[in-house]
């Protein structure tokens, strides 16, 4: 029999397992820990062919660089599909995937069981894409963290699952600091907007005083204050 899902899975694949190794740090290791979620790293090479064990191949149609084989990619991802009788969220890191933001981090943290596909190379065979989108109880999509290239998705990975993890009920001590924090906030024509500035003690440090305002115990002024503060602040992220 399948095991019931009673927490939030998280697989992620790589031929570089040790790149991962700070998933068992901080929030996210002590969340692992005290057992609200499972994260699970599988070595893709474990189920790589041959004495090689290789992975990758030449492109075809020619070009620079080596593409990541199929075979070993559905062999991993249906491994660690195959205990859970749940939807399964397959997340293929690539710089050509959509942007990653906070709204899709709100709408991953939903899910039950989410695998995550990093490639290395100049990525992974298309045809894994095109399959596990006609898989039942797959849903697929290609994800990237920014306009930039990395060498792999591991980092990408790490990104995203932060950003997850910190949302899934009882991981953050406070869950009221969620609701104030950068890209939480919406502003009137409910866009996003970034966090205003925080200060603490000393209330003078190195000649520059805290905003007064701070200080006032006025709270209608300083919720005021933080808010115009963000919308400035967010002003000039577009200048
Ligand atoms: Cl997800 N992968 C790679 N290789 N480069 C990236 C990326 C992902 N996101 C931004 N750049």
């Amino acid at each position: 029999m399948r095991p019931r899902m009673d927490r939030p899975r998280f697989d992620v694949i790589s031929i570089f397992p040790e790149y991962l190794a700070p998933l068992s740090l901080s929030l996210v290791g002590k969340a692992d820990e005290n057992g609200l979620l499972e994260i699970v790293i599988t070595d893709l090479r474990t189920f790589a062919e041959g004495g090689h064990k290789s992975v990758d191949d030449t492109p075809y149609g020619g070009g620079a660089g080596m593409v990541m084989a199929a075979e070993p990619w559905a062999k991993a991802i249906d491994a660690v599909a195959e205990n859970f009788d749940v939807v399964h969220e397959l997340i293929i890191l690539t710089p050509a995937g959509k942007k990653f933001d906070q709204a899709l981090a709100y709408e991953l943290s939903l899910s039950k069981h989410l695998i995550f596909a990093c490639g290395r190379y100049e990525g992974i065979d298309y045809r894994v894409t095109e399959h596990y989108r006609s898989v039942p109880n797959f849903r697929v999509r290609e994800i990237s963290i920014g306009d930039y290239v990395l060498n792999g998705g591991e980092a990408a990975a790490l990104v995203i699952l932060e950003a997850i993890i910190r949302l899934i009920p009882g991981v953050i001590g406070n869950p009221a600091s969620l609701e104030e924090e950068s890209h939480s906030i919406k502003g009137e024509d409910s866009q996003h907007l970034v966090e205003y500035p925080s200060y603490t003690k000393p209330s003078l440090w190195r000649g520059l005083e805290v905003p007064r305002v701070l200080l006032s115990g006025n709270h209608a002024e300083i919720g005021r204050w933080r808010s115009e503060q963000s919308q400035l602040r967010t002003r000039k992220l577009s200048e």
